[in-house]
């Protein structure tokens, strides 16, 4: 008997989503042998197929997807013939039915992954009561957009709620499917050395970064309607926060971490009217360049709308209202058209309480821990050492004690995000998926953002494509008398 048994139904399986990312990560699974033998996948789409011509065209998709290297013919047909193929009208509750027939011939849990539009997950859900699909043992997984806000956030949780427990439902943040986001709790709660620093008393500013090179890849319409905030604030960067504000769980089930996650979301401190000016910076790109080619600004992206005021960047200075945090400013930033793919928090130490070297190099006495999410996942821990050699004297050299999980554990491949969530989802574990009140919270607090801002009716700052965002981005730190890393 393997555990992992499974069978999973996967809505939207010729989607953008579910052909970039789900089937290579579950292809990959199966590479790694961490899918049960009798494990079968169910793709259901709207277009007219059937199973041997879907196999052939989810073949050509992971061979596009997946590098040569990684592909292997015997892997590759185990995993095609997982795969069965069904034309449905998610709207057409009849459709379901077959379903109903298929799983007869599986056994382990069900997993219905819906890889669609939000608006019509309640839609599906329904449809699948109705034809007794499901049981109170199917677990669920869905993507963000949990709603635009606070209010359609609702909608779509009270749909889901309806016909599923909040322990059935598996709400994806890829993010936390990590490598190096998973690793925060480690070093955080494996390392005592960490844990009596972690807290106001010794850090003075953390630094969080989320730059991406890429600049809307096709996704105008949906992405004008969202904008950073909402596609990347409220999401992945608010989990990047919690990870690292949150207290220590007294456990690692799921609801003991995301009951700390929680509390650090009620926690964060509105910011008002009277601090949109100093808080928060929106920004836009204009023409410029991505690796050394000339792009287009966002206002003449194919379909672009004339006049948008949407922002593509965002920077901002959070606070967290707690007894761990208070007057720690956490400084983020994220934007589409930066210079580079960059993931990174930098948690800023406070210097020692009495320096004795020389005054000249007093700047360089904060330690700092630099944690990369990607690329090159690792971690870095600036410390100050003494310079060599005699006619150095009592000098100080900043030098890295230093963490590259690929050549520290040898790795050959880490695995992607959704490798990982699919794997977790399998065992039925949530400790890597967001719950209801995360997003609500999370919500709650960038909605208030987002109207305050509009209030204020300002359009957002210009910067040119391949920079590091708008100039009051950095005046937003520099006013502090700080700056961000890569300007150090
Ligand atoms: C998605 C956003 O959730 O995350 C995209 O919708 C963004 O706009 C993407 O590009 C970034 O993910 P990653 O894993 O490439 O950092």
């Amino acid at each position: 008997k393997n555990e992992n048994q499974c069978d999973l139904i996967m809505f939207g399986a010729l989607g953008d989503l579910a052909q970039r990312k789900l089937f290579p990560a579950l292809y990959q699974l199966d590479a790694a042998n961490l899918l049960a033998p009798k494990t079968r996948i169910l793709a259901l789409a709207r277009q007219d197929y059937d199973t041997d011509s879907a196999r052939e065209k989810l073949k050509q998709k992971l061979e596009e997807h997946i590098k040569a290297a990684e592909l292997d013919d015997s892997v590759m047909s185990r995993f095609l013939s997982r795969i069965d193929y069904q034309q449905l009208d998610f709207s057409a509750t009849n459709d379901y039915v077959s379903l109903r027939e298929w799983r007869k011939g599986g056994g382990g849990a069900l997993i219905v992954y819906m890889a669609t539009p939000p608006s019509i997950y309640g839609m599906i859900a329904r449809n699948l009561r109705e034809t007794e699909c499901i049981d109170t043992a199917t677990r669920v997984v869905v993507e963000k957009p949990i709603g635009h806000d606070l209010d359609s956030s609702y909608e779509i949780n009270d749909q889901l709620a309806e016909v599923f427990n909040e322990n059935q439902l598996f709400r994806i943040d890829h993010y936390l499917g990590k490598e190096t986001v998973q690793n925060l709790i480690a070093l955080r709660f494996a390392n005592n050395l960490f844990a009596t620093q972690w807290n106001q008393n010794h850090i003075s500013h953390v630094e969080i970064t989320v730059a991406e090179s890429v600049g809307i890849e096709g996704r105008w319409g949906y992405f004008d309607k969202a904008g950073q905030m909402r596609d990347m604030i409220q999401n992945h960067l608010l989990q990047l926060l919690c990870l690292i504000a949150m207290d220590p769980p007294s456990d690692l089930s799921a609801d003991s971490i995301r009951d700390e996650k929680v509390k650090v979301l009620k926690a964060l401190r509105p910011i008002t009217p009277d601090l949109v000016e100093t808080h928060l910076v929106r920004g836009q790109y204009t023409a410029g360049t991505a690796n050394g080619r000339p792009v287009p600004g966002y206002l003449e992206e194919e379909d672009a709308v004339r006049g948008s005021t949407t922002e593509t960047f965002v920077a901002l200075k959070a606070e967290i209202s707690n007894w761990r945090w208070s007057g720690v400013p956490f400084y983020i930033r994220t934007g589409k058209r930066m210079p580079e793919k960059l993931s990174q928090i930098i948690i800023h130490f406070k210097p020692a309480p009495h320096y004795i070297f020389d005054p000249d190099q007093k700047h360089l006495a904060n330690n700092k821990l630099i944690i990369r999410l990607q690329p090159d996942e690792g971690m870095s821990l600036q410390i100050l050492t003494k310079d060599q050699g005699l006619h150095k004297g009592m000098r100080l050299r900043q030098g890295p004690l230093e963490l590259t999980f690929s050549e520290t554990f040898n790795q050959e491949r880490i695995p992607d995000a959704y490798e990982r969530l699919l794997w977790e989802a399998m065992k039925g574990n949530q400790y890597l998926f967001v719950r209801r009140d995360e997003v609500e919270y999370a919500w709650k607090w960038v909605d208030q953002v987002i109207s305050n801002w509009e209030e204020h009716a300002s359009p957002p700052k210009r910067y040119a494509a391949g920079t590091w965002g708008p100039v009051a981005s950095i005046a937003l730190i520099t006013r502090d008398g700080r700056s961000w890393y890569e300007d150090a």
